[in-house]
């Protein structure tokens, strides 16, 4: 599988920084340690299969051996954490250009950080923040991405089949080595663009299908109701709640 990759990267600058594994816990688990022992910005791990690959709120996200890609990549933008507060809606959009160039299907967002076709989950989002504690700056960031490939609808557990996808029931070409090294060129892509806010979250805002949508927001231990209205810059949901008196649903 790497050696794929590796095929569709070649001169990329990142090509030597692919790691595969055929079998892993969690690779946002992997990036993290990876990260502390110092691997260069642009280090990419993907897993064959994750037997704990997990998602936001401790979340499981379901990863069968070879149906799927499950990727974490390591930045280093050395900037103020608040100055990423956005990542998660960059790699979202990564994820969401990135099926397009490799299966050629336009899939949408689901606020915050799930992949869409139609109302089902296609995949998935987990990003995370290490800050330097002698600086205050972001040393690393980990963007993990999470996206069904091969599954065809009986190869979802029971629970997720009314409500998951995968890019074999919709696209005609889905080759998991060509969305790998789809995902890895638009990662370095987006490295370059990261504090470039205003274009990123424009872009997510095309892709969103919350926008006007009725949604539930639990904070803390309430559970509010309301409409969607826009994003802020930082790619919180500005929700008008039944009373009238607007609130904003911050990125988790
Ligand atoms: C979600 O659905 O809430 C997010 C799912 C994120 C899954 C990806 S798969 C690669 C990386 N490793 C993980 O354990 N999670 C992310």
């Amino acid at each position: 599988m790497l050696s794929h990759i590796q095929q569709h990267l070649a001169d990329h600058p990142w090509c030597d920084r692919v790691h595969w594994y055929a079998e892993i816990g969690s690779t946002n688990d992997l990036a993290r340690q990876m990260a502390c022992e110092g691997c260069p910005s642009g280090t990419c791990i993907l897993a064959g299969k994750q037997t704990d690959g997990h998602g936001r709120m401790g979340r499981s996200f379901s990863s069968p051996d070879g149906m799927g890609v499950y990727l974490s990549c390591i930045l280093r933008p050395n900037c103020k954490p608040e100055q990423l507060m956005h990542l998660t809606c960059a790699a979202a959009v990564v994820a969401a250009d990135a099926v397009k160039d490799a299966a050629g299907i336009d899939c949408s967002i689901k606020w915050t950080n799930d992949l869409v076709v139609g109302t089902k989950k296609l995949g998935g989002i987990l990003t995370s923040l290490q800050i330097d504690p002698n600086t205050g700056l972001v040393s690393a960031a980990i963007l993990g991405i999470g996206i069904n490939c091969l599954q065809s609808k009986g190869d979802f557990p029971p629970e997720l089949r009314d409500m998951a996808t995968s890019l074999a029931m919709h696209a005609k070409r889905c080759d998991p080595a060509a969305l790998s090294a789809a995902l890895i060129r638009r990662l370095q892509q987006m490295d370059g663009q990261l504090r470039e806010k205003k274009q990123i979250m424009a872009s997510y805002k095309d892709r969103c299908v919350t926008l006007g949508k009725e949604v539930s927001w639990l904070a803390g231990d309430t559970l509010h109701h309301g409409t969607a209205l826009a994003l802020d810059e930082n790619g919180g949901l500005v929700l008008q709640l039944s009373d009238g008196t607007t609130k904003i649903a911050a990125v988790g």
